[in-house]
């Protein structure tokens, strides 16, 4: 059984009062559920992450950041490592988020090796895929999301992997207002669940959580959720909101 994992990506949103406000009233009204029920992390920008940790510290919410350097120190300007992270209370990272890919440009080289410094820094990777709309219509999904995986988690071993949680994100989908139908979801997840049972073992792959993302709201959460691989929720523009963040949290129970 999967226990259900809800993680909000703030993007580059908030500013230090706002940060620390979301924050207390996530952890405050989600409290009955969030640790025990449904493991719950908000990933601020860098700059707010240890304010926001602190916030959180005596919470079961976890803190997570959106990217990661995987050098761990040295002449790597505006890079963050893994240890850094680790220092200021940060249990999770997101790695190769749609954004980071897209719009920055990162590979699935570069991916790969911000994945294994996470792990080897003690960090929680969430290890972002999915296809571009075009990508979708020409009927690539299913080769994009698994080159995605494949690259990576390249080189990893079962037991570095299982520390890993996968979000599918459709890039479609993200910011956009339209969501992946529960079905479009599931075809999908069912398919990443496949490609990690013939990459491990049985056991892992049915361990793994992988999150759906990608406008995600308080009205379509619980109908995602439903459908069998989906384990959780990766949150961007409803996750700024205590309230939508909080009926989200709650219809993945
Ligand atoms: P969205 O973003 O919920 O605003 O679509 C999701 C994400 O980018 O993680």
């Amino acid at each position: 059984m999967r226990k259900p994992f809800v993680a909000g990506n703030w993007k580059m949103n908030t500013d230090s009062h706002s940060s620390v406000e979301l924050a207390k009233r996530i952890a405050t009204d989600s409290c009955e559920v969030a640790g025990h029920r449904v493991t719950v992390a908000v990933c601020p920008p860098f700059v707010y992450l240890q304010t926001v940790a602190k916030t959180l510290s005596a919470s079961s919410i976890g803190v997570g950041a959106q990217d990661i350097y995987y050098e761990s120190k040295g002449a790597f300007t505006g890079e963050v490592s893994a240890a850094m992270l680790k220092d200021i209370g940060c249990t999770y990272v997101l790695c190769g988020h749609s954004e980071r890919r897209h719009v920055i440009g990162e590979t699935d080289e570069l991916i790969n090796k911000k994945v294994a410094a996470a792990i080897s820094g003690g960090l929680l990777p969430i290890l972002c895929v999915g296809e571009l709309l075009s990508e979708r219509k020409t009927l690539q999904t299913e080769e994009v999301v698994k080159r995605q995986r494949k690259k990576g988690l390249a080189g990893w071993s079962e037991e570095k992997v299982s520390a890993v949680t996968i979000a599918y994100e459709p890039v479609w989908a993200i910011g956009t207002g339209l969501t992946a139908t529960p079905q479009q979801a599931q075809e999908v997840q069912a398919l990443i669940r496949k490609l990690l049972e013939q990459m491990y073992d049985g056991k892992l792959s049915q361990e793994i959580r992988i999150l759906y993302g990608g406008s995600v709201k308080p009205d379509n959460a619980a109908e995602l959720m439903a459908q069998e691989d989906v384990d959780g929720l990766l949150v961007g523009g409803a996750s700024l909101n205590a309230d939508d963040f909080l009926a989200i949290i709650r219809a993945a129970v």
